[in-house]
Formats: structure tokens, C-alpha cells, sequence
């Protein structure tokens, strides 16, 4: 689907499609089996722009819109999702925050290095007691004499190990969301520790971390808003976007193996592709990708012209990641024995969608949101 391409985002696209097939698909299974992608990868991904998108020339950026961010994620989780995740959070949730929120101070310090792939960024939101209830975290930001002291633990924290600032979101006040500030805290800072979670189902390329802060001192001007719940809200909205782009992606290379594989596939002296109920499981996955990126765009679209896009990014993100584990699942049904085993890569597909619907706010979550714009009743009062 073409449709609303301008020349820049087709350019943008294969370009997009021409890293990911050189730097990416060659590598994505061993990464997955040793549990870490290359690092040299990150600085690779910042030449090519891709994480300067939607951020100003000035600190680095490579501008376009939310649109051509989703071309990108599209094709890079195509060729793999843990990829397309170190994009979401460095950029989406930690150098856009910085971007949208922060001094001129704080952009000149962070983004250059974001932007290039020199440094990365993680978003430390949820905590051991505080998922989905992410409005109760009990992290503490003490004033000092100059600046702030940071106490409490992260988990399930994207680029943990990897990251030189963490975006931590710390109550400075009373208990709900009200209370909650955030903070660019750079890692190297005494008293952060930073534990990587092995043994992930899927995404097992990324970085996931547990973190501790332990008497972890900050200046001033590490404050990067008194409202930090708001700004981890807005950040989640497009995040949200960014996962949905993702899982288009990941079903698409999901369908695309499988439609090789189908055609290549003989029995009963015929192409598996021939097959009616092959073919009832292929066409069922590409109706499902195609519907969620036309709701992904929709959001891309919305937020471009400055339209409030936040409960159609919970549908897009509820609707594609339930829609890339299906494609992954009748991925595997296609290839079948062979998509139990790791050798293709529909396996580490359906992994890799299985988080999807949990992370960056669960399915249910996503359908709270939307039932409370429909009904304007709120189901977490
Ligand atoms: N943008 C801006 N402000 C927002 C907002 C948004 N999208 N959503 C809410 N707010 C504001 C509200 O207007 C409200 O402000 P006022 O009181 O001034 O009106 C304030 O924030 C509190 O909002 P809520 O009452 O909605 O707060 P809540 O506690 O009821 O929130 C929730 C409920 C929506 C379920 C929220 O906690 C939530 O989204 N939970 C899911 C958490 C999540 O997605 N975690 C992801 C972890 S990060 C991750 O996965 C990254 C990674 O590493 C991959």
C-alpha cells in the first residue's frame, strides 16, 4: 500500500530496505541465539539517519516526519525486532522526550551523541511492584543542596546495559501520578548499577536490564520535567506508534517467508501453495499486516497534521501486536516442522511479537484506554 508515499518517503523506504538486508537480515539469528546484537550496529544505524528521525538538523537529527519513522521501523523489524526496539526507546521515548522537553543545555549534552549511535538511551519507567499501574512507582528524587539524589530499582528497562542516560521517572512528590518527575540521569554515575536479564523468550538481541539507584547523585540540571508522568504518557503515545510500526513489519517478514516457503514447499506432488487452506492462512496474514499498517499510518498521519492521535495509537499498537503474533503463529503452521526450528526464522518471529501486546502497555491496558474514550469512564479510578 503506496497510497500517501511522497518521493522522500519511497527514497527514505529503500533505503531503509537496503540496510536492513545488508546489516541486519545476515546477522539477525545469530544475534537472537547469543543474545546480542552487534554494537557496532548502533553507530551504523545513526549514519544512515535512522536515529536522528523526527529530531532537528541542529542537534543532529535527520528531521522527516512520523510517517517516514514508521517506513524505517517497518523495514527494520523486518529484518529484526530487537533492532527496531533499540530504535523505539533510544530515539522514540528517550531523545524525543529530550527534544520536546528539554534546555537548550540538556539537548546540546545528549542528542548529538543519540543521534549519531554514539550513545543510547533508555527509558526506566517500570519497576519491580509497578507495571501497568505505572502511576504508583515508589523510585524517590531527594532535593540536596545542589541538585538531587536518586533511590529505587527498574526492570525490564530496554537498552538497560547498554544505555549512557537513563530517562528515570522518580516521585519528587505524593503518591499518584502528580507526584512523579523525570530525569537524565548518566549512567556512569556512582551508585547505578545496571544487570542484564538473559533467557527472554524473544527480543533476545536487546539489552534488557534491571536497575538499581543507590544514592545516585544528580545535578540540577538533570531535571528534565516536574511532570514526568505526563511527559512518560505523551512519550508512550508515540512509542505506542513505534511498536505498531514494528509488528507491521515483523508480520510482514513473517508473510514474506511463508510465501516463499509456500511456493517452494512440495507435496503431494504440488506446491504447498496450491493448497486451499495454505492459501486460507496466507491470505488471512496478509489482510491482518495491511490492516494494521493502514492503522499505524492513520496515527502517523494524525500526528503529522497535529491532530490529538493517543487513542489511535492504543488501537494501532493493540491491533498490530495481537496481529504479528497470528501472522508469526500461521507462519510457522506453513513452514511446519521447519518453523519449529530456528534454522528460518519465523520462530524468532512469533518470540519476538510475543512481547509486543505486553510491553509499552499491555493488550488489556490498550483497551482501557479505548473504552475510556469511548465511554468517558475511567476503568483505573
Ligand atoms: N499524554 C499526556 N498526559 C496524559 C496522557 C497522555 N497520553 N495520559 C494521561 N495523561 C495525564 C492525565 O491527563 C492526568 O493529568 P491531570 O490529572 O492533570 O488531568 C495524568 O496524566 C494522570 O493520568 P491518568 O489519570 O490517566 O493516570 P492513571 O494512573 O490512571 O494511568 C494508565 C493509567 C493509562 C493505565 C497508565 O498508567 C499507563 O499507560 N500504564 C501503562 C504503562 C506502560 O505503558 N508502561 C510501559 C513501560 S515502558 C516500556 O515498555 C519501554 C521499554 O523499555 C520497551
Amino acid at each position: 500500500m503506496d497510497l500517501t508515499l511522497s518521493d522522500e518517503h519511497r527514497q527514505l523506504r529503500e533505503l531503509a530496505r537496503r540496510f536492513t538486508d545488508e546489516h541486519i537480515v545476515p546477522h539477525a539469528i545469530r544475534w537472537d541465539r547469543e543474545e546480542a546484537i552487534d554494537r557496532e550496529l548502533v553507530p551504523r544505524l545513526g549514519e544512515v539517519g535512522f536515529l536522528g528521525l523526527g529530531i532537528d538538523g541542529s542537534h543532529g537529527g535527520s528531521g522527516g516526519d512520523n510517517l517516514a519513522y514508521c517506513l524505517v521501523l517497518e523495514e527494520v523489524a523486518r529484518g529484526d525486532s530487537a533492532v527496531r526496539g533499540i530504535i523505539s526507546v533510544s530515539l522514540g521515548l528517550v531523545a524525543k522526550s529530550i527534544a520536546g522537553h528539554g534546555t537548550e543545555e540538556q539537548k546540546q549534552r545528549w542528542l548529538p551523541g543519540l543521534t549519531s549511535g554514539r550513545a543510547v538511551g533508555c527509558f526506566a519507567l517500570t519497576e519491580p511492584g509497578t507495571g501497568s499501574d505505572a502511576g504508583s512507582l515508589v523510585t524517590r528524587a531527594t532535593r540536596t543542596g545542589d541538585g538531587w539524589v536518586l533511590n529505587g530499582r527498574k526492570v525490564f528497562i530496554t537498552n538497560g546495559t547498554w544505555a549512557d542516560v537513563a530517562l528515570v521517572f522518580a516521585r519528587t512528590g505524593g503518591p499518584g501520578p502528580k507526584g512523579i518527575s523525570a530525569f537524565l540521569v548518566p549512567t556512569t554515575a556512582e551508585g547505578f548499577t545496571a544487570t542484564e536479564i538473559k533467557g527472554k523468550l524473544g527480543m533476545r538481541g536487546q539489552a534488557t536490564a534491571e536497575i538499581t539507584l543507590d544514592d545516585v547523585h544528580v545535578d540540577e540540571d538533570a531535571l528534565l520535567s516536574e511532570e514526568g508522568f505526563k511527559l512518560a504518557m505523551g512519550a508512550l503515545d508515540k512509542g505506542r506508534m513505534s511498536v505498531a510500526a514494528g509488528c507491521v513489519g515483523a508480520a510482514r517478514g513473517a508473510l514474506e517467508a511463508a510465501l516463499r516457503y509456500a511456493k517452494e514447499r512440495e507435496q503431494f506432488g504440488k506446491p504447498i501453495a496450491g493448497f486451499q487452506l495454505v492459501q486460507e492462512l496466507l491470505a488471512d496474514m496478509a489482510v491482518e499486516t495491511e490492516a494494521a499498517r493502514l492503522l499505524t499510518w492513520r496515527v502517523a498521519d494524525l500526528a503529522d497534521r497535529g491532530h490529538p492521535f493517543g487513542t489511535e495509537a492504543s488501537m494501532a499498537k493493540l491491533y498490530a501486536s495481537e496481529a504479528a503474533v497470528k501472522v508469526a503463529n500461521n507462519a510457522i503452521q506453513v513452514f511446519g516442522g521447519y518453523g519449529y526450528i530456528d534454522e528460518y526464522p519465523v520462530g524468532k518471529y512469533l518470540r519476538d511479537a510475543r512481547v509486543t501486546t505486553l510491553y509499552e502497555g499491555t493488550s488489556q491496558i490498550q483497551k482501557l484506554l479505548i473504552g475510556r474514550a469511548l465511554t468517558g469512564i475511567n476503568a483505573f479510578a
